[in-house]
């Protein structure tokens, strides 16, 4: 097995500006993953278009992405931080891979049943294809890891796919130019961490969502310490006390939703919440939860706001971030077009 250095890749689109899940589901543990790994964080605004975009709301978006990325700490020095479409491989590596992926592999992605809904005959090519743009962003870079959500997991499966499939069919250019038995990695997800998964404040049983119509159902991570108080003295709850063992969260959605965020933000487990304040009203523990939610959150709105008071800034840093990405892009479109038997200038 040819051996790959550790490297991570994850992305995250421009629609709408970002939320507490974005922030503990994914965010908070690319920044923790900055100290381990040599990581490539981008912002996939050509995923984004799969589905119509304003362009107005868009441009706004992707800034608005990249400065919730820096605010919440990645460095752009020490990471790579970007936005796809500077990057043409992007493009070019997914025309390869389409020209890989099986139209029964694509047949299967749940994701795109559920965005395509019932007007499927309708739905854009470009959304059909999502995956094996995916697939190009992580191994344009043969990143060996992928943090990202539990919904995210069947794309990588494909993302694997697709590595295998090109390793197998290009096996003997591979060897003969030099790069042993395989050329792209097998990805592995990453997925996991207490507050993987955070729910809507309204309804325990739903995601958090940016397409929740009630903003009562979110935190922004835009939303200032009066919002963020506001909204989790409204979120729902049962008439319990909270009980002092995981187990007592089962058929609970909305206790654990609650727990499951504290212990996000905290860095501590949901048992260590539970042995803090098991037996507590919900009122007592709301209110220790606004106090932690404004601690951890308004810094990173407050920097936020300053960051997009200067958007040429936040446009410099994407085009250096760009450069940086374009350098290892354009070493791997060259091998997988000699690979594939492409001629190219040299
Ligand atoms: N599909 C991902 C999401 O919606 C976004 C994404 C695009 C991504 N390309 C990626 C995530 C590459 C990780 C790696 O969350």
């Amino acid at each position: 097995m040819a051996s790959f250095s550790p490297r991570v890749f994850s992305g995250m689109q421009p629609t709408h500006t970002l939320h507490l899940g974005n922030y503990l589901g994914a965010l908070k543990r690319w920044v923790q993953m900055q100290e381990s790994h040599d990581c490539i964080y981008c912002v996939v605004d050509m995923h984004a278009v799969t589905v119509w975009q304003d362009p107005a709301d868009l441009t706004r978006a992707i800034r608005e992405v990249t400065a919730a990325y820096m605010a919440a700490g990645i460095d752009p020095k020490r990471s790579i931080l970007f936005n796809q479409s500077q990057v043409s491989q992007h493009a070019e590596l997914g025309w390869i891979f389409n020209c890989v992926a099986r139209l029964g592999w694509l047949n299967r992605m749940t994701q795109f049943k559920e965005k395509a809904g019932k007007d499927r005959e309708n739905a854009s090519v470009g959304l059909y294809g999502y995956p094996v743009l995916m697939a190009a962003d992580i191994l344009l870079y043969k990143a060996t890891a992928v943090p990202v959500g539990e919904d995210q997991k069947q794309h990588l499966e494909l993302t694997r796919d697709i590595a295998q499939k090109f390793n197998t069919d290009f096996a003997a250019q591979i060897a003969a130019h030099g790069h042993g038995d395989s050329f792209f990695p097998l990805t592995e997800p990453m997925i996991g961490g207490p507050a993987a998964r955070v729910m809507s404040l309204r309804d325990g049983t739903k995601k958090m969502s940016k397409s929740d119509p009630s903003d009562y159902s979110r935190i922004n991570m835009t939303d200032d310490a009066d919002t963020i108080a506001q909204k989790v003295r409204k979120a729902k709850t049962d008439p319990d006390a909270l009980p002092s063992e995981e187990k007592g969260l089962e058929g609970r959605p909305e206790a654990d939703n609650l727990v499951g965020i504290y212990a996000g933000l905290a860095d501590i487990s949901k048992q260590d919440v539970l042995t803090r304040f098991g037996g507590a009203q919900f009122s007592g523990f709301k209110a220790a939860l606004v106090d932690l939610a404004v601690d951890k959150l308004s810094p990173i709105n407050g920097e936020m706001k300053r960051l997009l008071a200067d958007p040429a800034e936040i446009d410099r840093l994407l085009v250096d971030g760009a450069d940086r990405a374009r350098a290892i892009a354009t070493t791997t479109m060259a091998e997988v077009k000699d690979i594939v038997g492409f001629v190219r200038a040299r």
